[in-house]
């Protein structure tokens, strides 16, 4: 589905991305694990085509997408989320999800005065979409709370309805439980794991190795840009790369 291929990324001659591949199977859920600084979320960038790569090439159902910009990548069916959420703070919960499905549709102009029927009738439909939405994440009770007003779960729950507007064929979360509390974590685990039993592929960034064992099919360990190990999640466990990575630390 997805194949990152010798990916590397300097800023001011710090290798953020320093030769890295690794593969996205199909309808699997592969976990990007590393440090902070180690190149994770610039790699989602690359992918998602708001930064440029120095070398490498993203193929995705086959196609090089390196040189598309972030709509046409969107639009290729890649879904991603923000480490720093990114909603809009001051319009509704449903609003923001609206917006997802708006964008999709390219009726983000549309003014009421040129409003046909069809045009209600979508308006009706999107307006019931995203209320599926909010309650496939558990947020259908603060349908009309301002996006500013949720707790930070919340958000983060409410940008994985966002996404989940646009249909995509694979999700880039980036650290989608950074932060939750054991419960929401619990939840947006459980949303992951759904995503997959419908067919979708997913690939999340965290921090902290121990919270990807139960719910990754491959972990890609990071450090430094590169890949130090990658494997299943009982492979990572025996890992010696990764032990020697962990002495004397909790998180990787
Ligand atoms: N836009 C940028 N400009 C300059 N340096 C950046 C930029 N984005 C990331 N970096 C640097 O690249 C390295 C990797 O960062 P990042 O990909 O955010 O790591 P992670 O997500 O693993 O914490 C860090 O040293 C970071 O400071
Ligand atoms: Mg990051």
């Amino acid at each position: 589905m997805l194949q990152i291929q010798n990916l590397y990324k300097e800023f001011d001659g710090i290798k953020a991305v320093d030769g890295l591949s690794f593969t996205v199977e199909d309808n699997s859920i592969v976990a990007l694990v590393g440090p902070n600084g180690s190149g994770k979320t610039t790699v989602f960038n690359i992918i998602s085509g708001f930064l440029k790569a120095n070398k490498g090439r993203i193929i995705f159902d086959g196609n090089d997408i390196i040189s598309l910009n972030p709509f046409k990548i969107a639009r290729l069916g890649i879904g991603r989320t923000f480490q720093n959420i990114r909603l809009f703070p001051q319009i509704s919960v449903l609003d923001n999800v609206l917006l997802g499905l708006k964008y999709e549709t390219g009726h983000r102009f549309s003014s009421a005065l040129f409003q046909t029927k069809r045009m209600k009738k979508e308006e009706a439909d999107n307006i019931k979409k995203a209320e599926e939405l909010l309650k496939f994440v558990g947020l259908a009770e603060k349908r009309d709370a301002l996006a500013e007003n949720l707790s930070h779960g919340q958000r983060k729950l409410l940008e994985l309805a966002r996404i989940l507007a646009l249909e995509p064929k694979i999700f880039l979360l980036d650290e989608p439980i950074a932060g939750l509390f054991p419960e929401t974590k619990r939840t947006m685990f459980s949303l992951i794991k759904k995503l997959k039993a419908s067919g979708k592929t997913i690939s999340f960034i965290e921090h902290d190795l121990h919270s990807v064992m139960d719910i990754a099919d491959k972990i890609i360990v990071l450090d430094h840009g590169k890949k130090i190990a990658e494997g299943t999640p009982e492979e990572i466990k025996q890992n010696k790369e990764v032990l020697k990575a962990y002495i004397g630390k909790d998180t990787l």
